[in-house]
């Protein structure tokens, strides 16, 4: 299976700065490529992520580092159990891994005949055919075109919820515009694991728990969750009060330097074509 290639990994560790000595909690820990250069940089890393298929290489992590790497494998909204004394900065590089889209049996992909399932964490019982079948015709059309942009999204949802395709190649093999298929792909992806969802609480909480100096950096796939991270980062380090009148709150937040992938970086891995880096350091 493809191993996963970190995207924008020089961008995130020059958003970071020097970390030696402080401890990091890598959101989505997926092939550990970022987890593994915080760790040889001299930083501790605390790491998150809900696939149990990580766990070994978790393991090996664990194994090589000592004290140095916790994982946790479970959703990073659990961030807010951990405590802001626990952390410096935190990292998300949201979205799939190459191994989740290359490994046919999941479901994420059309390229491979597999049960409907696209869940990143498979204790979790909804899977994409579910999804589907409890969804009303009206929230799958919503979903189709909020997280698909699918024109046709009514009539798609309408032949979805007739035949119940509960197989990717039946998925594929239902759509004529064979230019559908990927964002109806992504479309129910999403919706399985409330991407957007997890994305905004987890956020939520990450504002409220560092502390000065500590940064937040967030690489997106997507437009929707791009503007997420915008917005939210935007409303941390806007100015409070009226400029006008002498008392004006200073932000708790700077913003950093955004970054795109560069085209070397884009012709080396395509996966990071529509990549986008966002930061902020809390400053008082
Ligand atoms: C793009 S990959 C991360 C790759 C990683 N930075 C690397 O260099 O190997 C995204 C990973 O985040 C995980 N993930 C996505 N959403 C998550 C969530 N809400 N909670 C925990 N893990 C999540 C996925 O399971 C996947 O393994």
């Amino acid at each position: 299976m493809t191993k996963h290639i970190p995207v924008l990994l020089e961008a995130v560790k020059k958003a970071l700065g020097d970390v030696r000595g402080r401890t990091i909690v890598d959101c989505t820990f997926g092939a550990g490529g970022y987890s593994c250069a915080f760790l040889e940089a001299g930083a501790k890393v605390i790491a998150f992520d809900r696939d149990t298929n990580v766990l070994e290489d978790a393991q090996s992590f664990k194994q090589k580092y000592g004290d140095k790497f916790e994982f946790i494998n479970s959703s990073f909204t659990e961030i807010n159990k951990l405590s802001s004394d626990d952390f410096d900065d935190v990292v998300f590089d949201l979205g799939i891994s190459s191994m989740q889209i290359d490994n046919g049996e999941r479901g994420f992909s059309f390229r491979f005949n597999a049960p409907l399932d696209m869940r990143m964490d498979e204790r979790n019982d909804l899977t994409a055919a579910d999804l589907i079948k409890n969804l009303t015709e009206a929230e799958l059309a919503d979903v189709l075109y909020e997280y698909g942009d699918i024109k046709k999204s009514r009539l798609m949802a309408r032949i979805l919820k007739e035949k119940t395709p509960t197989t990717t190649f039946q998925l594929r093999d239902l759509i004529k515009n064979q230019n559908d298929v990927a964002p109806l792909f992504q479309a129910l992806r999403i919706a399985v694991n409330d991407e957007m969802g997890q994305i905004k609480s987890a956020l939520g909480d990450v504002r409220g728990m560092l502390r000065t100096g500590g940064r937040c950096v967030c690489v997106t796939f997507h437009s929707l969750e791009d503007r997420i991270v915008k917005n939210t980062f935007r409303k941390w380090s806007e100015v409070v009060g009226d400029p006008r009148l002498p008392v004006i709150t200073t932000p708790e937040y700077k913003l950093l330097r955004p970054a795109l992938p560069s085209v070397e970086e884009v012709e080396n891995n395509p996966r990071a074509r529509s990549a986008h880096m966002r930061g902020v350091e809390k400053i008082q």
